[in-house]
């Protein structure tokens, strides 16, 4: 049934002539500034913000090495967390698009914009 789903989801977004989701081009047009290239919090813009933007290479470290991938999309989604989230209109186009099926770990599937889960197993990608 998820690949199911995750086909049609697929099928939908072909037909309608989007591309995949980029994780990488997403994370550096949307995140880079305040966050760094490479995750570490060591962005231009995040220079003068207090607080500072988090280091995205320690999420599962902090998180006793599970990384919070249900939290990670929520800071996004929903502008949880820092005000500087909440204060970027420009996330949105992270969640139009398809929606996939998505399991936060309660074997609940949520349809979920398929570029912000994209953007969450990139991040997963650059834990240390
Ligand atoms: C305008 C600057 C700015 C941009 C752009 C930005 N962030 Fe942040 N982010 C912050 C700041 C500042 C914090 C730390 C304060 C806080 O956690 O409330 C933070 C915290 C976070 C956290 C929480 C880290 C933790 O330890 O729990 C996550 C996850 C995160 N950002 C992800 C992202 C992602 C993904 C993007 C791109 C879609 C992004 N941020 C874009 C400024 C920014």
């Amino acid at each position: 049934m998820r690949y199911i789903l995750l086909t049609l989801a697929l099928a939908g977004c072909v037909g309608a002539g989007d591309a995949r989701p980029d994780p990488a081009s997403d994370f550096a047009t949307y995140c880079a500034a305040c966050h760094g290239p490479s995750g570490r919090g060591d962005g231009a813009a995040g220079a003068e913000l207090t607080p500072k933007p988090a280091d995205l290479t320690g999420l599962a470290a902090r998180n006793g090495g599970v990384f919070p991938t249900t939290r990670v999309m929520a800071y996004i989604w929903r502008g949880e967390g820092a005000a500087a989230h909440r204060a970027m209109p420009s996330f949105a186009p992270l969640l139009e698009g398809a929606l996939v099926p998505y399991d936060g770990g309660d074997g609940i599937e949520t349809p979920t914009p398929e570029r912000l889960v994209a953007l969450a197993e990139y991040l997963k990608g650059l834990q240390e």
